[in-house]
C-alpha cells in the first residue's frame, strides 16, 4: 500500500456511466451491463485505499433514472441490495463508513432497509467514506436545501440577511463531506447530467471513453496522475 500524497485529492466523484453501451456491445441485456458495473466499483474502492484517497461519491442512480423502463429500475433496486449484502464485510475489513446522498425516501423499502442498515453498522468508520448517489440529483438537492434555509427563516430561526453560501452549503445532504477535488466521467459522455452542481464548482474534470464496467484500478490511478499535474487556481494568478 502507498501511502496518501500530500497533494490529494482527498475526495473524487464518478459519474459511472456506460453500462448499457457494456452490454449491448456483447449482445447482453442492459442489466448485465450494471452487474459488470457494480464489480468496477470494488476496484474503485481498491484503488482509492491503495491512493490515499479518503472520500468516494459515486452516482449510482438519477432522479431522472425513474424514468427508465419499470424492469430495469427493479432490476437495479434488486442490484443494490444485492452489492450492499455483499459488500459490507469489504467496507468492514477497510474500515470505510457508507453514506447516501438524494431523495433516498424514493427508493422502494427493502433497498432503503438495506441501505440504512450497512450505514448504521458502518457509521463509526471515519478513515474512508464511501457516498452512494441515490435518486440523487443536484438541483433538487439546491432546491431542498432552499425549502429547509425558508422553514428555518419562518421559525424566526434564521436571519434572511445571515443566508450565505456557508448556509446554504450546511443544508445540502451531506454538508460534512468535503468538496471534491476530481471528478470522472466514464463512457465518452461529456456533460454533468445534474450531478453534485454545487459541490463540483471548482473541480477538476477527467473524461474517459472507457465504459464503466471496464474501468479499473489503472484507469483511477491515471486520472489521479492527471489532476496531480494540473494547476489549480481558485481565481488566483499564477
Ligand atoms: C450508468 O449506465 C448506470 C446508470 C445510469 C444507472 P447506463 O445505464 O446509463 O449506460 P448507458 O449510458 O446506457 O450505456
Ligand atoms: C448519469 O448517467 C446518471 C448515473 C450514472 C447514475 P445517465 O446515463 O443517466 O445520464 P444521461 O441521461 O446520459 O445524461
Ligand atoms: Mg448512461
Amino acid at each position: 500500500m502507498t501511502s496518501p500524497a500530500p497533494d490529494g485529492p482527498r475526495h473524487v466523484a464518478i459519474i459511472m456511466d456506460g453500462n448499457g453501451r457494456w452490454a449491448r456491445e456483447r449482445g447482453l441485456p442492459r442489466l448485465r451491463g450494471h452487474e459488470a458495473g457494480a464489480e468496477s466499483i470494488s476496484a474503485a474502492l481498491r484503488a482509492c485505499r491503495d491512493l490515499g484517497i479518503r472520500y468516494l461519491t459515486l452516482y449510482a442512480f438519477s432522479v431522472e433514472n425513474w424514468v427508465r423502463p419499470k424492469a430495469e429500475v427493479a432490476g437495479l433496486m434488486a442490484l443494490l441490495r444485492r452489492f450492499l449484502r455483499a459488500r459490507e464485510e469489504e467496507l468492514h475489513a477497510n474500515r470505510t463508513r457508507l453514506r447516501a446522498i438524494g431523495r433516498l425516501d424514493d427508493l422502494p423499502a427493502p433497498a432503503r432497509g438495506e441501505l440504512q442498515r450497512v450505514m448504521d453498522s458502518t457509521a463509526h468508520f471515519t478513515d474512508r467514506h464511501l457516498v452512494l448517489a441515490l435518486s440523487y440529483g443536484g438541483r433538487a438537492e439546491i432546491a431542498d436545501a432552499a425549502r429547509r434555509i425558508a422553514e428555518r427563516v419562518k421559525a424566526g430561526a434564521l436571519d434572511p440577511a445571515a443566508v450565505d453560501e456557508a448556509a446554504v452549503a450546511a443544508n445540502l445532504y451531506a454538508p460534512d463531506i468535503p468538496d471534491p477535488d476530481l471528478m470522472i466521467r466514464t463512457s465518452g459522455e461529456v456533460r454533468l447530467s445534474n450531478f453534485l452542481l454545487w459541490q463540483l464548482s471548482y473541480a477538476e474534470f477527467h473524461f474517459t471513453p472507457t465504459l464503466w464496467p471496464d474501468f479499473r484500478e489503472a484507469d483511477l490511478a491515471a486520472a489521479v496522475a492527471e489532476y496531480r499535474r494540473r494547476h489549480r487556481r481558485f481565481g488566483d494568478i499564477g
